[in-house]
């Protein structure tokens, strides 16, 4: 589903991504571990267009899409969350859900002066899908609180909520167990695994969390020093002596 062939992203003197090559299987949920500071959120943001990359080709459902504009990638059913989690804060749940497609009549003035009932008819589908997916990820009993107010596992939540809203087929994950407690863990390493097989959305994953790893992502690809280190199942990682000295970073040798 997702090809990356050779990519590189330097800052300055600084090359964060390196002749990286990996792919994304339709239909898995493979998850991208490595050391601070190995490229990871780096590489998620040259696939989805936040930065061009200085070389390589990211392929995606077939098509080449390095160079595009974040919002091309997404129209092409690529969505992304963001290691910080970035809700408005002062608009409610069910408002930040129902912000989320890109396509709303309303938006535009002149179908807001003369096509009023057909934009209260859109808005009325919009509501009702985001109170299916609020449910769905089960935070539709706060579907009125300000989003600012959420913890930050709901938060995570929510993300994932918004992103159900765009019916992506493919969901780029940062860290979405950080700061998240052992109950919302749970409840989220759940609804991605159901909106895998339900909604068949691919997921590609980074995270720190080993449990949330080692529970729901297979394969695992390890990153190191900008570059892919070792793929496997999640047994394999856990054995994989290359691993654990990138994770060492040699200090203990
Ligand atoms: N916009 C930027 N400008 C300059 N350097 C950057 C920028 N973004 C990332 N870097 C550097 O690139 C390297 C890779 O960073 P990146 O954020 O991709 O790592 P990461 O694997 O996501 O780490 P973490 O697990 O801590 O989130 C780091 O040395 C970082 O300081
Ligand atoms: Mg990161």
């Amino acid at each position: 589903m997702l090809e990356i062939k050779e990519v590189e992203k330097s800052f300055g003197g600084l090359t964060a991504v390196c002749d990286c090559s990996l792919a994304v299987q339709e239909g898995s949920i493979t998850g991208l571990i490595g050391p601070n500071g190995a490229g990871k959120t780096t590489l998620f943001n040259v696939i989805t267009g936040y930065y061009k990359p200085d070389r390589g080709n990211i392929i995606f459902q077939g098509q080449n899409i390095d160079g595009l504009l974040p919002h091309q990638i997404f129209q092409k059913k690529m969505y992304r969350t963001f290691q910080i989690t970035r809700e408005f804060a002062q608009m409610t749940v069910l408002e930040n859900v129902m912000l989320m497609p890109d396509q709303q009549i309303g938006e535009k003035l002149w179908n807001t002066w003369f096509r009023a009932s057909s934009v209260r008819k859109q808005e009325k589908v919009i509501q009702e899908k985001a109170l299916d997916v609020l449910e769905f990820v089960e935070l539709i009993d706060l579907k009125d609180e300000y989003a600012g107010s959420l913890s930050g596992g709901q938060k995570k939540l929510l993300e994932l909520a918004r992103s159900m809203m765009a019916e992506p087929k493919m969901v780029l994950l940062d860290e979405p167990g950080a700061g998240v407690n052992p109950t919302l863990m749970r409840k989220l390493i759940a609804n991605i695994k159901k909106l895998c097989e339900e909604k068949k959305i691919t997921f590609f994953l980074i995270e720190h969390d080993m449990d949330l790893v080692m529970n729901l992502c297979n394969p695992v690809i390890v990153m190191s020093e900008g570059k892919k280190l070792a793929e496997g199942t999640p047994d394999e990682i856990k054995k994989d002596e290359r691993v654990l000295e990138a994770y060492l970073g040699g200090q203990y040798r």
